[in-house]
């Protein structure tokens, strides 16, 4: 979840570092830090606590120089938000300096270890354990690599280190361990670039390399030189990325946030460009590995996420079962991974995992991954991060989102881009099924193909009620969600946006349950959004409003445009336009979100960056 970049070559390496920094500072905003050297000036270490703009006000006033060098922004695992804790850290000659990314499980004995063996930590944090042993080693070796290689022999977790040593300053060494966080290496023309994420590094470069699990690279100006922890040389092969930097910026708005509501209709037409063929009745998945056989064999599907990303998971299980009459189970991946899961039974080669990820960076979600390959059974990523480890590790092959960079730590564009990927993927195992005729397939299609234009309908006709309600109810501390069936995780979902950004309390329940418990809660002061788009369970949402308004709740009902009944029976109405049921979610949730955006904004909450939270959770 922190954020890693490394550069070295010929340009001011504190430009690269920090503008990489500030493309990454989603990923973690408790403090940041980076080590610049010059053969003159020395290592030049500048830490800072709280955002990035402090840093870099650090670095206005005393700048330092130097052709190569090192930066990270921290979400704290180990030890509090201090400076001290701050990366990078350093070993005990001072010479050595250490990033890291994920969590060391170990340190309290390799710690133990060393301060038997006399060393001293100025900080309370397990990567300073790393920068340490590392220098131990390189007392013995002189040679950065050896050291490091030993160093993370002994290491336990999973971690993306990059270190540097003055005495060898034409050299970066970047290691990654296990899933907790991915390395990029960008190749320039005679230097070299080092990220945790893609978008640190894209206004340079966009030919990538990703190390994989116990790489360790040897980054020079005019060369990289990757091999196993073992030291077996390997070749990584070299990914072009498409990505449009300016995509990642954020223009006129005020957040992030707003900026990605916004994009949807683009990412609901990106999604599905080049997968349909209207005409023929026809799903495409380009990237998709396996074929119409081995989707015929699937009969059991086990949809792994997290967060937003499981709500989609839990969405895709009604298009799945709905098109392709296949059984999708639905588990949070942090669960999944520690369940000893049955995936296959007498001998069937019948089972896929389905996950679901923005970032492609889920430390859960990516175990989970590995749990499937070690019995033996087929992997699809729903992803939006090209060449993401989820996307590397899907052996049926990623199907990417292509939503563009999402830096809002709340997801909005991607959640509903998945939703649409998974009705794809529905209707291509549909198609390899034969549930559905390429006649009905045409019919989905035109609702596809009409979903973005309706998104641009929604957020430009609900806004403005959407913004009245957060003037009328920002104030509030609770509130609660209500849906069913397809619409139940949307509930989840507008709870999870509305508590994430705004810190309001927020339940999303199935309706129907709300009986067996919630309802205690509700009185006068407690707004309830009652999702009821007609459906066939709509005269049950409608008893369910009733229920509400009869304990004097204040129902905010999302409906179909024109539904007079349900606008009647609710202190206010959100009308959306009508697609297919199956599709509907990807509609209902959008007024969700700019509730959500506006109450926040109210709040004065920082909405692009919640306290607590990070865009990739790569730790446990
Ligand atoms: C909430 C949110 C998170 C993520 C979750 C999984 O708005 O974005 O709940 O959905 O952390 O992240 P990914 O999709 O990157 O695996």
């Amino acid at each position: 979840m922190c954020g890693i970049v490394g550069y070295i070559g010929g340009r001011e390496a504190t430009e690269v570092v920090l503008n990489g920094l500030q493309r990454l500072e989603y990923r973690g905003y408790d403090s940041a830090g980076i080590a610049i050297y010059h053969p003159d000036a020395g290592l030049q270490l500048r830490r800072s606590v709280g955002k990035l703009i402090n840093l870099q006000q650090r670095v206005q006033a005393d700048p330092p120089r130097g052709r190569v060098g090192i930066g990270h922004t921290r979400w704290a695992t180990h030890g509090g938000v201090t400076e001290q804790n701050a990366h990078p850290h350093r070993d005990a000659s001072g010479t050595i300096v250490v990033i890291q990314n994920g969590i060391v499980e170990n340190y309290l004995s390799l710690k133990g270890r060393l301060i038997e063996l006399g060393y001293q930590f100025e900080s309370q944090t397990d990567t300073e354990v790393i920068a340490k042993l590392i220098g131990h080693y390189y007392q013995e070796q002189r040679d950065l690599v050896a050291a490091t290689r030993q160093a993370l022999q002994e290491l336990r977790g999973g971690n993306a280190v990059v270190a540097f040593c003055i005495h060898e300053p034409d050299t970066l060494v970047a290691a990654r361990l296990g899933n907790a966080g991915g390395i990029a290496i960008g190749l320039g023309d005679n230097e070299q670039f080092i990220a945790s994420d893609i978008p640190a590094i894209l206004d340079y470069t966009r030919n990538l390399i990703f190390l994989e699990d116990h790489d360790i690279a040897v980054v020079r100006r005019d060369e990289v030189t990757i091999t196993r922890l073992d030291g077996t040389p390997v070749t990584r092969a070299v990914h072009s990325i498409a990505w449009d930097p300016v995509a990642a910026a954020k223009g006129d708005y005020r957040h992030f946030m707003h900026k990605e509501i916004d994009e949807q209709p683009r990412a609901l037409m990106d999604v599905l460009r080049g997968r349909i063929d209207q005409e023929r009745g026809l799903i495409t998945l380009e990237d998709l590995r396996l074929d119409d056989q081995d989707l015929r064999r699937v009969r059991r599907i086990y949809a792994i996420a997290c967060g937003t990303a499981w709500h989609a998971a839990l969405v895709a299980k009604f298009m799945i079962e709905n098109l392709a009459r296949v059984r999708v189970e639905v588990d949070y991946a942090s669960e999944f991974r520690y369940r000893q899961p049955i995936l296959q039974s007498n001998g069937e080669r019948d089972a896929l995992i389905l996950t679901f990820t923005q970032s492609g960076e889920t430390v859960d979600t990516l175990a989970g991954m590995e749990e499937a390959r070690r019995q033996g059974v087929p992997s699809v990523a729903i992803v939006n991060a090209i060449g993401s480890q989820a996307a590397r590790l899907a052996d049926g092959g990623p199907i990417y989102l292509h939503a563009g960079p999402e830096i809002g730590v709340a997801s909005t564009k991607a959640f509903t881009s998945m939703l649409v990927a998974g009705y794809l993927f529905a209707l291509r195992l549909a198609q390899a099924h034969g549930t559905l005729t390429p006649a009905q397939i045409r019919e989905h299609i035109q609702a596809l193909v009409e979903l973005p234009g309706k998104a641009a309908q929604v957020i430009e006709q609900v806004t403005p009620v959407c913004v009245e309600l957060a003037e009328r109810y920002y104030r509030v501390g609770n509130a609660l969600f209500l849906g069913r069936q397809i619409n139940y995780p949307i509930a989840l979902e507008g709870a999870l946006k509305l508590k994430e950004i705004s810190y309001i309390h927020a339940e999303g329940y199935p309706a129907g349950e709300m009986k067996h418990g919630p309802i205690a809660l509700i009185d006068e002061g407690m707004p309830v959004v009652c999702i009821a788009t007609r459906d066939h369970i709509y005269e049950k949402m409608i008893s369910n409003v009733e229920q509400v308004r009869a304990r004097h709740g204040q129902v905010i009902a999302i409906g179909h445009e024109g539904d007079e009944l349900l606008a009647a029976k609710a202190n206010h109405f959100i009308g959306v336009p009508a697609t297919l049921p199956l599709l509907q979610p990807v509609l209902n949730v959008i007024p969700l979100q700019i509730f959500a955006y506006h109450v926040a904004v109210l709040r004065g909450c920082d909405v692009d960056q919640p306290r607590n939270l990070a865009k990739s959770v790569t730790v446990e």
